[in-house]
């Protein structure tokens, strides 16, 4: 596995496998690395020629100062994984490398449509201007063919969708379904920052989300909305901070199930000071 720290490091590894013809396919993230990332990593490797994989925790889409001082990095493990899941090469570079010019955030403002307004939009203002300012960034450097995200992002993916459009980048945007632990809770760089009774506590996000589905069939979406609400925040140590049921399309919350084929709940839960996110598919198109 080449890594690769300088952004003319990439061009002349991308022109170089372009020349045999090989397809790029490239996974983002922040490091940290779990079997979530490496699900992602997994299917870039089988469906492109070269997998490349980046690890850079980027400051502009952080609105919390502490939240990026927190963030777990641990470089040499994430490498050792990414060798071992058949990335041919990893881009890991110096916040200098790719913000020469500071960390202040985009110079211009992206189009990311009404998606990027409500929930984590509306909870992290900034945070999607910086998402897109390096998943740009990185499109460009890498000129992939293909890229991949988890949906436990679920809004990250509506949101870059409508970047590539306003910016008129050609990619292939592909969607990974979200990996969990086996007591259910989704897959997370922050769940290393659970203490361990907060730990055993979490996967209550998700068993209430589940248990959530089953009633959603005969109660209308408030009601769905509540008890989710009224359940994780009857728990010591855990808040909700937001719980949408949206359109999965438009991301716009919905009253009615009827009012779109395809509907899917996202929560943000404050676990004491760790902030989990998760969402779960209520209803579904039929093929
Ligand atoms: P990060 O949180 O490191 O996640 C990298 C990718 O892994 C994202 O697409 C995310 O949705 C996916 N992922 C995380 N946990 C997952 C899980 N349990 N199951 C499936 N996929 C999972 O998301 C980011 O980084 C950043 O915002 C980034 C896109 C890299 C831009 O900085």
């Amino acid at each position: 596995m080449k890594i690769l720290r300088k952004v003319s490091e990439v061009a002349d590894y991308v022109a170089e496998q372009r020349g045999r013809g090989a397809s790029v396919g490239l996974v983002p993230t922040m490091g940290a690395l779990h079997e979530g990332h490496l699900s992602l990593v997994e299917r870039a490797v089988a469906e492109n020629g070269v997998a490349i994989v980046s690890v850079f925790v980027n400051p502009t889409q952080f609105n919390n100062s502490e939240d990026l001082a927190s963030y777990p990095r641990k470089e040499e493990e994430d490498f050792k994984m990414l060798a071992e899941a058949g990335t041919a090469a990893v881009f890991a570079p110096s916040v200098e490398e790719i913000y020469p010019d500071g960390t202040e955030g985009p110079s211009h403002k992206f189009e990311l449509g009404k998606a990027a307004e409500v929930m984590e939009g509306l909870y992290r203002p900034g945070h999607f201007q910086g998402v897109a300012q390096i998943v740009s960034l990185l499109f460009r450097i890498v000129t992939p063919d293909r890229a991949y995200f988890g949906e436990k992002d679920f809004q990250q993916i509506a949101v870059i969708r409508n970047m590539i459009k306003s910016e008129g980048i050609d990619v292939e945007i592909v969607a990974c379904p979200i990996k969990r632990a086996s007591d259910g809770l989704a897959l997370s760089s922050r769940n290393a920052l659970l203490s361990k009774e907060q730990r055993a506590i979490a996967p209550e996000i998700h068993a209430a989300l589940k248990d959530s589905v089953a009633y959603s069939l005969d109660h209308s979406v408030r009601a769905t909305h509540d008890t989710v609400v009224e359940r994780i925040d009857a728990i010591p140590g855990m808040k909700v901070e937001y719980f949408e049921i949206v359109d999965a399309r438009t991301l716009e919350s919905i009253e009615e199930w009827e009012e779109s084929p395809w509907v899917v709940g996202c929560i943000t839960v404050y676990c004491g000071k760790v902030r989990l996110i998760d969402n779960i598919a209520y209803r579904v198109p039929k093929e």
